[in-house]
């Protein structure tokens, strides 16, 4: 990393400038593990990008950093500069890029990251402050689950955040920890954009019956409930799986898709967010 000496005030000055003037900034977040954050994260990313907003991914997930994975980025190696270290950019066509940047690029392969809180802090901290984007329209950043050290690090530390995204699986107990995120993010004066229900339904590929394996509406009613948006419901779809395991983001494609549709309809509602 650069930059090593700074106090905390210079590095929040840092900050502001790298990250300040990107207008849209969105951490994705949720109560439960494994309900698909980092799958949203880089398929929302990748539609925002298709859709010609200039789009760059923060990994924030110290513990278990999967985006370069689910990219097949995982060798990159980041470049330093002077000015500071620079993200991967994966090309898209005509001459754009989707911008990431993952603390996995700075791990060894395979090692547990063991670190307690105010260690965590400092290397968001100093992420976030070291790294050259380029001319974002958003920035995605993809958390670990609950509502520990990196979310609040991250509530607290991107400048003017536009809002968070909770995802959440339709069962009762994933509702009950998404609360949980939802209140979090009030506490923070971070707006909620809303609530994802993923996982939400699967389509029988021999019949075409649905069938509920998680049961269904139920991130609907808790964003009621809440009175937070509700952004939508991606069904199950085995090709996700597929596609995350490959390094290829789902959305390029198969947009077309149940669970194509319902992502772009999801970026559709976050790209015309109005804001607090
Ligand atoms: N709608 C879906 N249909 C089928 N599989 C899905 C769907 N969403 C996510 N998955 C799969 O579920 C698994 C977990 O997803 P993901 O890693 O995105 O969750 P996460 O919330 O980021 O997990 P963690 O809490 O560990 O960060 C992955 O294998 C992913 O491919
Ligand atoms: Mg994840």
């Amino acid at each position: 990393m650069v930059n090593k000496e700074l106090t905390l005030e210079e590095r929040k000055e840092l900050i502001k400038k790298r990250i300040g003037k990107i207008e849209n900034k969105i951490m994705v977040m949720s109560g439960k593990g494994g309900v698909g954050k980092t799958t949203v994260a880089v398929n929302l990313a990748f539609a925002l990008q298709m859709k010609g907003f200039n789009t760059g991914i923060l990994d924030a997930d110290i513990h278990g950093p999967n985006v370069p994975k689910m990219l097949k980025i995982e060798n990159f190696k980041p470049n330093t500069t002077p000015e500071g270290i620079l993200p991967a950019k994966i090309p898209i066509g005509r001459g754009r890029a989707l911008e990431v940047i993952s603390l996995a690029f700075f791990l060894e392969e395979d090692s547990p990251v063991i670190w307690r809180g105010p260690l965590k802090m400092g290397a968001l901290q100093q992420f976030l402050s070291d790294v050259v984007w380029g001319n974002l329209d958003y920035l995605i950043a993809d958390l670990p689950p609950g509502t520990g050290d990196e979310p609040l690090s991250i509530a607290q530390l991107i400048p003017d955040i536009t809002g968070s995204i909770i995802v959440t699986t339709p069962q009762d107990v994933a509702l009950m920890d998404s609360r949980r995120a939802v209140n979090f993010s009030k506490r923070l004066n971070v707006p909620v954009m809303g609530v994802i229900e993923n996982m939400s339904g699967f389509r029988c590929p021999y019949c075409g019956k649905e069938i509920n394996l998680f049961k269904m509406g139920g991130g609907e009613r808790a964003a009621k409930e809440l009175g937070v948006p509700f952004l939508g419901r991606i069904p199950i779809d085995p090709v996700i799986v597929k596609d995350s395991d490959n390094g290829r983001p789902f959305i390029l494609n198969h947009h077309d898709s149940e669970a194509g549709k319902a992502f772009n309809g999801i970026v559709d509602r976050i790209s015309g967010w109005k804001g607090r």
